[in-house]
């Protein structure tokens, strides 16, 4: 369980990527900060795309940096999201971020840390994402 401190650090790593969000279509910028189990930091942000379904969330930017850095396990993410980047309310990742983290996070330890204006909330992947379909199944 990550302390407070270290969930504020992910937040704040999170919130510095919205400028780099590539949102010309949407305005809606997102941030992300991963913390891998090497105790490092890999953060990321949305990168749109005229072909609308090429578009890359700030989660899986996030998890692709640290795999091709040869980080393969995480402990926590943070995510940060708003219209043209101002952060009005949680911004919780799409089903596609929770299957992609599922592959590489335990799900009963791994945090996701959202944040808004004077709040901040953690779930499990595992409750994001119950009966998941992962390489056990295979
Ligand atoms: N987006 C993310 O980056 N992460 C999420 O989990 C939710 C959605 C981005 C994708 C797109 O660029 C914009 O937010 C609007 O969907």
């Amino acid at each position: 369980m990550q302390n407070k401190e270290k969930r504020i650090e992910l937040i704040r790593r999170a919130a510095e990527m919205l400028p780099l969000a590539y949102a010309p279509y949407s305005h809606f910028q997102v941030g992300a900060a991963l913390l891998g189990s090497d105790g490092k930091i890999y953060t990321g942000c949305n990168i749109e795309n005229a072909s609308y379904g090429a578009t890359n969330c700030a989660e899986r930017t996030a998890l692709f940096k640290a795999v091709s850095e040869g980080c393969r396990s995480f402990q926590a993410i943070a995510i940060v999201g708003g219209m043209d980047g101002e952060i009005t309310d949680f911004t919780p990742p799409c089903g596609i971020c929770r299957q992609a983290l599922e592959e590489f996070c335990d799900s009963d330890g791994f945090e996701v840390i959202l944040a808004r204006p004077g709040e901040v909330k953690t779930w499990r992947l595992k409750e994001l994402l119950p009966l998941a379909f992962s390489g056990d199944n295979l």
